[in-house]
């Protein structure tokens, strides 16, 4: 059942805030990121990294590079007792938001077949699906789907 809607703030993430994020990544992915690639996703020019806040508290957070006029989704992820409060979908719009005003035109992101949470809510963005890379989760031999969206 969705919980009601709640004030949730974004901001860039930092070193700072790495603690909350792998509390929330590692809960969220059977491969999480470790704290060097999100300090490397943060030391790289095209990349960005925002948090999802809700009463100062971090409740997830979205990674994405704008690369020429495309937006790739590197990784995003709610706290498990913040999902369905909107988080995700402020961060989706704050990408978008961000990377149009820098010129993007086009969103990508692969996500597991099996992942519905997160395929609707990327249908909500008018992501859809374009491609399959087979096998492409080696642990699962799962695929993954190839999603495309115009802004
Ligand atoms: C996918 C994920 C980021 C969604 O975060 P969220 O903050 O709960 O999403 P939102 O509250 O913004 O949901 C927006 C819409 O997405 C869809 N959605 C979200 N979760 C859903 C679910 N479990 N089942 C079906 N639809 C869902 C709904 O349309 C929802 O709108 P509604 O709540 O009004 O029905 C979250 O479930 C998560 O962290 N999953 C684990 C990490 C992950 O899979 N990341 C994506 C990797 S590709």
């Amino acid at each position: 059942m969705a919980k009601m809607a709640v004030n949730i703030k974004t901001r860039d993430m930092t070193a700072d805030d790495l603690d909350d994020v792998l509390v929330i990544e590692g809960a969220s992915f059977q491969i999480p990121w470790s704290r060097g690639i999100f300090l490397g996703e943060m030391a790289q020019p095209f990349c960005h990294d925002l948090v999802a806040l809700v009463e100062g508290r971090i409740v997830g957070y979205i990674c994405f590079a704008i690369v020429c006029d495309e937006i790739h989704l590197r990784n995003i992820a709610v706290h498990r007792d913040w999902k369905r409060c909107g988080a995700a979908s402020e961060l989706l719009s704050r990408m978008i938001a961000i990377s149009s005003g820098k010129g993007a035109r086009y969103g990508t992101l692969e996500v597991r077949k099996s992942n519905v949470a997160a395929l609707e809510l990327y249908k909500r963005f008018g992501f859809v699906v374009e491609g399959t890379r087979p096998s492409y989760y080696s642990e699962a031999g799962e695929d993954a789907l190839i999603m495309w969206a115009n802004f």
